[in-house]
């Protein structure tokens, strides 16, 4: 991917299905990656962050800490993220706190954090990752899709308003993917997980759920030169299915 050779990147959520492809294809393409998660031993990477998002003093520090390892910072990926299913009625107050704290309280926390930092190099590429639900709501999800709305509108309002410092805010919003989130969900709700996306992938008109690698190639196009005019954009990546 066009100058992506010698960046530095912080990569949240780095543990998890669509993470660990972000790291993978950012190392791959030369980038210098910082990787959070509540775990991250195993992980390849340049430098390893391991802290809770829920914990404020981290999520304020993780990107003067990655541009301290790595040496720079020039891309952040707003990747880790929870799911907690239901009606409002059926959530309780411990999913709301969650839900909030890690979909939308981190994102901003770490977004705040890095823009200074990026402005002070000439500029630098956030890719958040919300949801196609955070674009259009789908069932039985309101808390989850309310707080992917959220970092939606915050991607589009940074995008504006950083763009003037050569800083571009987008997100993509994937549909359903192929990644311990999915599948424990499948399990929980005693469907075996390999039957269960199987039978998904049949509603989609590409004929499959997406994999962790299809999301994480168009991360990495929008933390590339190749997307240099995109600023706020919402990228739904969904192999042709809609929500409904
Ligand atoms: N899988 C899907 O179908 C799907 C669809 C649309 C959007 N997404 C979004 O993609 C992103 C990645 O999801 P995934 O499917 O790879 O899920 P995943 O569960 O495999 O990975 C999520 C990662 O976030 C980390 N995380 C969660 N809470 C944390 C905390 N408090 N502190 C530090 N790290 C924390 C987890 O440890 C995990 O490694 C999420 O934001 C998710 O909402 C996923």
């Amino acid at each position: 991917m066009e100058h992506l050779e010698g960046k530095k990147a912080l990569v949240t959520g780095a543990a998890g299905g669509i993470g660990a492809a972000i790291v993978r294809q950012l190392r791959a393409a030369g980038v210098n990656v910082a990787v959070a998660d509540r775990d991250v031993r195993g992980i390849d990477a340049d430098a390893h962050l391991p802290g809770n998002l829920l914990n404020e003093a981290y999520a304020d520090g993780l990107p003067r800490a990655a541009f301290e390892s790595l040496g720079g910072l020039d891309i952040v990926v707003n990747n880790a993220g929870v799911i907690t299913r239901g009606k409002v009625t059926e959530t309780t107050d411990d999913d709301w706190k969650l839900s909030l704290g890690v979909n939308v309280e981190a994102p901003f926390r770490v977004c705040r954090a890095a823009i200074p930092i990026m402005a002070d190099r000439g500029g630098g590429a956030i890719i958040n990752v919300a949801s196609c639900w955070g674009v259009h709501p789908g069932p039985n999800h309101a808390v989850y899709c309310m707080t992917k709305a959220a970092v939606a509108s915050l991607t589009q309002c940074m995008g504006m308003d950083h763009a003037h410092e050569n800083i571009r805010v987008n997100a993509v919003c994937p549909n359903e993917v192929n990644t311990p989130m999915l599948r424990t969900g499948f399990a929980k709700r005693g469907f075996d997980p390999d039957t269960a996306v199987t039978e998904l992938g049949k509603t989609v008109p590409l004929g499959r759920i997406a994999e962790p690698e299809d999301i994480a190639e168009v991360v990495v196009f929008l933390a590339s030169d190749a997307s240099r005019y995109m600023c706020g954009s919402l990228v739904e990546v969904n192999g042709g299915k809609a929500v409904g």
